[in-house]
């Protein structure tokens, strides 16, 4: 390794200092002090420097990212078990609990305990040694779990090391919840809705699912949040209590509970639980009930643990959002990519302040495992800001009258036939003309990255498809300036521009136009595979799967979304229409297959008159490989000999250069 000058060294290390200690403004205080842009300049010169001279710190934030893919979870050992609680679901179970811990420590005197929120996400235990993290696993069974630590380094909440502490300990252990907020977990299951995966069915599955990943890059697009409450192993610090504890991690810059205070006694407790469960509503994260445990920490080694539990907490459990109501019907909404979502049809019900009379189903999977029938009692959760949905079924309120419902084979909205992709949940409606769709794919066709039409965005489809001006893509065509004038916004001159923009569009490349035609699993970047490999639009139609996945990249899901869009009667039509009316698809990305190249390496002199000009016939040598030189030599392998040749001949005959005609270097070119 290169010998680094000390200032460098020094330079790296104040640049890592520095990037922690914003990544903490920002990502656990919320409240940076830096711009953006300030960070990313540091983090590139870190990166820079880092590259240049391989001085790499373990709590270096270019640490957060970057490893590759796992086969399997390795195993980690807790030091200390990770354990359980005990629920209580009622005040009155709260005070049971309070009145076994004064039986077993024999007193009278108030406990005092703290109050903090039950976050609903992943147990972990991250691992320090000299105030380094160098480990993180889950739970597992409280003694062995998995090993998580490169998917836990990209949760920037939680800090590479141990600082802001007069000391640092030797090694700690230190446990919390990952968890998502309901926001990043409604978007990452909208676009897994539109891509036709299954979607999560709460926050705490998505979180769990995204740090269970063996792609830690898949990991860190999610983003995930963390709440220290706990510890397991440690040495070289003395804490005294959970409260101070807390204390400890805030000042280690350790993300904390939202909420911490102490109780002195069940009354106080009840207070506390009160009024966690009014402030919990603003979270942007779902809780699930509150932790009360017991403050000293001497007491709670007095008190000890049963097999799963310790007998100085227990879990307070907040009555969920839940109601009871009938489901009338169950029907289908179509997405605009074509998603078919059953929708729950309710007898209406009041939950948490809320009427509710809808609720989605998520897919019919979902309903055949959850043994859902038409006429059902079921129960509905309304969670935190959750679309409510439906847990079960109440059985023992069926009458036999409930039928069983019968997912669609039609569109409920054109009517078409639904396809189902073998291994997928989703059921789609792949019509391109079917109406739900349309406005939708008519944007995603117009856009910057598809189509361009200039002047043609969201607001203008919008209004073009209210008025019937447009019913899909191919009516945009069709569209002349008076229809234009009369609509609101639409002066003469805004009118002809956006006419004179939709003429324009019609010459556009291969790969652009495919991206346009917004076929499900195609991006920009499978579209431009496929102009690679196809040189015009018709090679796609009736293309098999079979030839797609060949291209590398193109993975058998995409494949079949492809064929499917290809081999339906109804899209081909659709693109021929548009070629009638002038669109001129041009494909620069076409990839030639790699020709036979006959006369590869060898060198050509040509003399005389040919019956081709002399840079046709050069052409030709070139395109089969050859090269040609304007002077005969040793190197020279043929000399192509016309109609008056000059000295060149000569020369090759004096140097036995072999001679051919034109004819003759033709067959040469077709023969081998
Ligand atoms: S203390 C020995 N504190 O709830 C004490 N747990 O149902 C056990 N949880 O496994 C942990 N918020 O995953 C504690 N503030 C909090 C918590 C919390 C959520 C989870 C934790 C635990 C589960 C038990």
């Amino acid at each position: 390794m290169k010998e680094i000058p000390e200032e460098i060294k020094k330079e790296i290390e104040k640049l890592v200092k520095e990037l922690n200690y914003h990544n903490y403004r920002y990502y656990v205080l919320d409240s940076p002090v830096i711009s953006d842009e300030e960070y990313d300049m540091m983090l590139r010169r870190l990166k820079e420097l880092e590259e240049q001279w391989g001085y790499i710190l373990p709590d270096s934030p270019t640490q957060r990212v970057g490893a590759s893919p796992s086969e399997k979870f390795e195993k980690v050992e807790h030091r200390e078990p990770m354990l359980s609680l005990d629920n209580a679901f009622s005040i009155e179970e709260l005070r049971e609990f309070d009145a076994r811990i004064k039986r077993l420590l024999g007193t009278n005197e108030s406990i005092e305990y703290t109050v903090e929120p039950k976050y609903d996400g992943l147990a972990v235990e991250l691992s320090y040694k000299n105030g380094v993290f160098f480990k993180a696993g889950t739970r597992g069974d409280g003694y062995v779990g998995e090993d998580i630590t490169q998917n836990i380094k990209t949760i920037k909440a939680i800090p590479l090391r141990i600082e802001g502490v007069d000391k640092v300990p030797d090694e700690i252990d230190i446990r919390g919840e990952v968890y998502m907020n309901i926001d990043e977990f409604e978007r990452i299951n909208k676009e897994r809705q539109e891509r036709g995966e299954p979607v999560f069915a709460n926050p705490r599955n998505a979180a769990s699912g995204s740090v269970r990943q063996l792609d830690p890059s898949i990991t860190a697009r999610r983003k995930l949040h963390m709440a220290c409450y706990g510890i397991g192993y440690y040495s070289g610090i003395e804490i005294k209590s959970q409260f101070d504890f807390i204390e400890w991690l805030r000042k280690a810059r350790f993300p904390i509970p939202a909420y911490i205070k102490i109780a002195r006694g069940v009354d106080e407790v009840i207070n506390a639980i009160k009024e966690l469960e009014r402030i919990r509503q603003t979270y942007p994260f779902e809780t699930d009930g509150a932790v009360v445990k017991v403050n000293d920490f001497e007491l709670q080694k007095r008190l000890g643990t049963k097999t799963r539990e310790p007998r100085w907490a227990i879990a307070y459990k907040y009555p969920a959002h839940q109601g009871i109501t009938r489901l009338i019907n169950i029907l289908s909404s179509v997405g605009r990519t074509g998603v078919i979502t059953p929708v729950a049809i309710l007898e209406p019900v009041r939950i948490g302040g809320v009427t509710v009379s809808k609720s989605t189903l998520h897919n019919w999977d979902e309903i055949k495992r959850k043994n859902i029938k038409i006429g059902d009692y079921v129960i509905v959760e309304r969670a935190g800001e959750v679309i409510p949905h439906i847990i079960g079924v109440v059985i023992d309120r069926r009458t036999g009258n409930e039928t069983e419902p019968e997912a669609p084979a039609h569109c409920p909205i054109c009517g078409a036939k639904i396809v189902r992709e073998p291994g997928e949940v989703a059921l789609k409606c792949i019509n391109l003309n079917c109406p739900a769709q349309v406005e939708e794919r008519i944007k995603h066709f117009a856009s910057r990255r598809a189509m361009n039409i200039e002047g043609l965005g969201d607001k203008t489809v919008s209004l073009l498809h209210e008025r019937g001006l447009i019913k899909n893509f191919v009516d945009i065509y069709k569209l002349k300036q008076d229809h234009l004038r009369d609509l609101p916004g639409f002066a003469e001159l805004s009118s002809k521009k956006l006419i004179e923009a939709i003429e324009r569009s019609k010459r556009t490349t291969l790969a652009r136009f495919i991206y346009a035609l917004g076929i499900s699993q195609v991006g920009e970047y499978a579209a431009k595979l496929l102009a690679e490999h196809f040189r015009t639009i018709e090679d796609l139609y009736h293309v098999k799967m079979e030839q797609l996945i060949k291209i590398p990249q193109i993975g058998e899901k995409t494949a079949r979304a492809i064929e499917q869009f290809f081999n339906n009667e109804e899209n081909l039509e659709a693109i021929d229409e548009l070629k009638r009316m002038g669109l001129t698809v041009e494909n620069p990305d076409y990839q030639e297959k790699e020709k036979p190249l006959p006369i590869k390496g060898l060198t050509f002199v040509i003399t005389g008159t040919l019956p081709r000009p002399r840079h046709e016939v050069q052409e030709i040598i070139e395109q089969a490989g050859g090269r040609v030189s304007s002077s005969v030599s040793r190197n020279t392998d043929y000399l192509v000999v016309g109609e008056d040749p000059g000295s060149k001949l000569t020369k090759a005959q004096e140097l036995g250069v072999k001679t051919v005609s034109f004819e003759e270097l033709l067959k040469l070119i077709r023969q081998d």
